[in-house]
């Protein structure tokens, strides 16, 4: 058979990494990555949950892919991996016939087993268990600049609205030792910067003992998220640490004494606040207020200077009036957010939101979008616009995908930066952390040359 496997992601950053989980994990039962789908004898369709549309597209796509293989076309085998399938369970081969196999969040390793499985005509497999391993050292792509480190599975906060509890299932923590091992692989072979990830990131280690029989932290730490963060930045050629997504509950003066004391924390915090309105985050079940939401953003922004804030935000939630909509827009243009990421509801299942009328149309959800989408570009331009002229340090990712004459990268604070390669930064390479001096900024870019 064709051994070549293309994985086709939806979602989020765990998605992503769980891809790159997935494609080291065949590659050790001797299947290749293929870099296009039309090389490829297996396709895998990693999915997500999130909103419908994320699931109307996957499912379109695994269409699409078993309409192929039936008039013979490549590829052979198609199977669904991740969130949709555990959401769906067996339902997702009566919306996808002939599908070969689908494995949930959990499940991931059953995957060399299931495609040799289809392959030899035994297909309809369906894994679903939550007790599968979730393997980090030696599943890592090498040599990426950035990488992430998935710290923290599932989710125990049932937010109303929220189908990730049940599509991945309760929290659980990775030990620390595990986390600072795989830090340093990727390390040696090259990653200078780390993103930890996690549903709710800042409950690290509350449930579990990720700290039990390690040293005591040098710098007197004593929550298990900042414990760690001081335990990766002590790494010896790991140049930034980034981590998402947090919740105010976690912004504890220790969070921001780790800001403040460990230099490779950048100075960036995703803090979803998904309304500006206290009625609807009390129906959202966030657990918080907006004024507790202001309060913890202050506490870190007395102590880390300059800290860049992103959010999400949730519009058309059930029962969201005008003025619950336009409190969003008011708290937004007082925060300042270096950015955000609008959504309109999207009513999941089995969700406790789902018993609520779905009462704002599609017509208004989008016009709410539309609005605020507009006031926070004019937000991001503004905050952005203030750093022309100034120097700013810059990770250097790669090529500019729209101009290979160019470098682009990061700045500490999270924003995209491009500019020009000259004789002077010629030999700077994907890696090197380098200043540079911002001439023009747009909404989501800042352009520069090198210093
Ligand atoms: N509808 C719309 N947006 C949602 N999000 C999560 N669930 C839903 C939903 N049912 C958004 C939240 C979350 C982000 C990852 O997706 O804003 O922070
Ligand atoms: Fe990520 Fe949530 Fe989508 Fe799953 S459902 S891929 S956890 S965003």
């Amino acid at each position: 058979m064709n051994k070549q496997v293309f994985i086709r992601t939806y979602g989020c950053q765990m998605n992503e990494r769980d891809s790159e989980m997935l494609a080291a994990l065949l590659r050790r039962e001797g299947f290749g990555i293929a870099a296009r789908e039309s090389e490829a004898g297996v396709i895998l369709v990693n999915t997500c949950s999130v909103r419908a549309k994320a699931e109307e597209k996957a499912l379109g796509k695994l269409r699409l892919l078993v309409d192929e293989r039936k008039k013979g076309r490549r590829p052979l085998v198609v199977g669904a991996v991740g969130c949709m399938v555990q959401r769906l369970k067996d339902d997702i081969f009566r919306l996808v016939p002939g599908l070969d196999f689908a494995l949930g969040t959990a499940r991931l390793a059953a995957a060399a087993g299931a495609i040799r499985m289809a392959a030899s005509g035994r297909g309809g497999i369906l894994e679903l268990s939550a007790d599968g391993i979730e393997p980090g050292p030696g599943t890592h792509f090498p040599g990426r600049v950035s990488a992430f480190i998935n710290i923290l599975y599932g989710c125990d906060r049932r937010c109303s609205y929220c189908v990730v509890p049940e599509v991945r299932g309760p929290e659980r923590s990775i030990a620390a030792r595990e986390i600072v091992a795989e830090a340093c692989e990727l390390v040696r072979g090259g990653t200078k910067e780390i993103i930890l990830l996690g549903q709710s990131i800042l409950s690290y280690g509350r449930k579990n003992d990720v700290w039990a029989g390690e040293k005591e932290s040098p710098g007197g730490f004593k929550e298990p998220f900042p414990r760690l963060l001081e335990a990766l930045d002590s790494i010896e050629g790991l140049k930034r640490l980034r981590f998402m997504s947090s919740h105010p509950s976690g912004c504890t003066d220790e969070l921001a004494r780790a800001f403040t004391e460990l230099p490779k924390v950048c100075p960036h915090i995703h803090l979803p606040l998904q309304s500006g309105s206290d009625r609807i985050l009390k129906l959202m079940r966030r657990g918080y207020t907006f004024a507790e939401y202001a309060a913890a953003v202050g506490r870190l922004r007395a102590a880390v200077p300059g800290l860049a804030l992103t959010s999400d935000v949730i519009v058309g939630f059930p029962s969201e009036s005008e003025e619950d909509f336009s409190l969003t827009g008011k708290v937004l243009a007082e925060m300042k957010l270096t950015n955000a990421f609008i959504f309109k509801y999207s009513p999941r299942p089995g969700t406790r939101a789902a018993g609520l009328a779905d009462d704002v149309s599609e017509s208004e959800k989008m016009r709410r979008n539309k609005i605020i989408l507009d006031e926070q570009n004019k937000i991001c331009l503004e905050l952005n616009r203030r750093l022309a002229g100034r120097e700013c340090e810059v990770l250097v990712e790669g090529n500019s995908k729209r101009n290979p004459g160019r470098w682009t990268g990061r700045t500490a604070t999270n924003i995209i930066t491009v500019f020009e390669k000259s004789a002077r930064n010629g030999a700077c390479r994907p890696g090197d952390l380098i200043r540079v001096k911002i001439n023009r900024a747009e909404e989501q870019t800042l352009y520069g040359t090198p210093c």
